[in-house]
């Protein structure tokens, strides 16, 4: 029965409160007891006396010490976060509902606090995750306490609450790790190899944060993989390779002809001839070949421009195709133009979307079949197919597609053709002139325009390149 009174006055069997009440009474019962001992007054009126105080005390002090429980109770909750939002003490007394009212503003002015903590630490972890490069967080002892998504996904989900000398083997970065840990110097940055878990070039940055928990040091380190950018290099270097080879070979024909007309062939006519013709074919294909690679670096130089002209590609196809007729002729091919009725306009470059359309042409016109028929479909489409590789335009677009008739081409070299300098064996193997670089050239105009390009080859129906334009909209 006593055990439920207390429950429902939120009261505990509490000691303190007795021990409060005791001492209460402790002056009275001394005064009382004097008094009795001294007959100054009756015993038995004495301990009425006294139980009527200890009753009045227990009267004034119970409703005050079961708030401060409950109180005590509400704060341990608030301080264990179990609080439910919305959750308030109701008190009666005047004291601890200030004082409920003070815990109260205080949990709310912490709990704002807290959220818009929560919600910074949320927005740096997304940003932090959103860097490309690795990025760790390492403590006095060398153990990863945090990793940003990159180092995550490099290094694997179990790298936090690993040591940095379990992830690279690597002694120079180690020791420029545990410079920085010793403080002998704040920051480290330097060039690295590692063999596992990447077998990679990496570029490290090492820095001692700038502050510290409980004095102990953090150190945060960058990581950059150096494998890109050794391939763009690489590809760089390959290019410059190329284009000197292609260029060298050319000069070296015409060097020796011109060897040979000063010397054995100088007074020979005939061969005289049949040389110059070799050089002046040769002084042309370098000129073509300066040109295309001037082009190319032209393109790559405003690649990041969109162009907004308005281009009739209906026009221009048919323009195009007046100056292959007699190319087409030579090898008895026909060309064959086919556009929808209400073909609208695309957005480009004019000069540019020409030169695409001039080397699909000009490329169905030397690799088809002789005797064959080349077909130009100009259409409307309702969206660019989307690319890995390419930025496409969203929305309606125009779609040129050159086919000519052809062996099939094997989809492994399918993915090469737009590489630079890259020619088909069978077409090197038969002497058909070309520098391998108008794809390239193509691709990257198209790259400029958000458009796509696409090609499938077929041993029945040959090849097929479809370019694809966004179309052109009135302001
Ligand atoms: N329509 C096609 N049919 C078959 N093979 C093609 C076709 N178009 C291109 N190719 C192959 O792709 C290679 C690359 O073409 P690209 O247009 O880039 O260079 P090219 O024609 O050799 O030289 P250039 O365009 O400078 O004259 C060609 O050499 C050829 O082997
Ligand atoms: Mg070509």
């Amino acid at each position: 029965m006593l055990k439920k009174f207390s429950k429902n006055w939120g009261f505990e069997r509490d000691n303190a409160f007795v021990n409060k009440v005791l001492l209460l009474c402790f002056p009275n019962v001394l005064v009382f007891t004097i008094l009795a001992a001294y007959r100054q007054i009756e015993p038995i009126i004495a301990v009425a006396v006294l139980a009527g105080v200890a009753l009045f005390n227990t009267i004034l002090l119970f409703p005050l010490s079961c708030e401060l429980q409950k109180i005590k109770r509400y704060v341990a909750k608030l301080s264990s976060g179990e609080v439910i939002e919305g959750e308030t003490l109701k008190m009666s007394e005047k004291e601890t509902k200030e004082l409920v009212n003070a815990i109260n503003n205080m949990h709310k002015f912490w709990a704002e606090k807290n959220d818009v903590i929560k919600a910074k630490s949320l927005s740096d972890a997304a940003v932090l995750d959103s860097l490309p490069d690795p990025l760790m967080v390492i403590d006095h002892e060398g153990m990863v306490i945090g990793a940003n998504l990159s180092a995550r996904q490099a290094l694997g989900e179990e790298i936090t609450h690993k040591k940095i000398d379990e992830i690279f083997n690597s002694h120079n970065f180690l020791n420029a790790v545990s410079r920085v840990l010793n403080k002998e110097s704040s920051a480290e940055t330097l060039v690295f190899y590692a063999n596992e878990p990447l077998a990679s070039k990496f570029y490290a940055h090492i820095k001692l944060l700038p502050w510290q928990k409980l004095n102990q040091t953090q150190v945060v380190i960058a990581i950059y993989d150096l494998t890109k950018s050794l391939k763009i290099e690489k590809m760089q270097s390959d290019f410059v390779a190329n284009a000197s080879h292609e260029l060298r070979t050319p000069l070296s024909v015409i060097t020796s002809f011109v060897e040979t007309l000063r010397t054995s062939a100088k007074d020979d006519e005939q061969a005289r001839e049949q040389f110059l013709e070799i050089i002046a074919e040769q002084a042309d294909y370098m000129s073509n070949l300066i040109e295309k690679l001037l082009s190319l670096s032209r393109i790559e130089l405003i690649q990041d421009e969109e162009p907004g002209e308005r281009v009739d590609v209906r026009d221009l196809v048919y323009d195009i195709k007046k100056t292959f007729v007699i190319k087409a002729k030579e090898r008895h091919m026909t060309i064959k133009v086919f556009a929808d009725k209400d073909l609208v306009n695309a957005k480009g470059d004019e000069q540019q979307v020409r030169q695409v359309l001039q080397n699909l042409i000009d490329n169905a016109v030397k690799y088809g079949d002789e005797n064959s028929q080349i077909t130009i479909r100009i259409k409307n489409v309702d969206k660019i197919p989307t690319s890995k590789t390419i930025k496409t335009s969203e929305g309606r677009a125009v779609a040129i597609a050159v086919n000519n008739k052809g062996a099939k081409i094997a989809p492994e070299n399918l993915a090469r053709l737009t590489e630079r300098f890259y020619r088909l064996q069978e077409h090197k193997d038969k002497k058909i002139k070309g520098t391998g670089l108008g794809l390239a050239i193509i691709k990257h105009i198209i790259i400029r325009h958000r458009g796509n390009i696409t090609v499938n080859s077929t041993g029945d129906n040959g090849t097929t390149f479809t370019v694809y334009l966004p179309v052109f909209v009135k302001n």
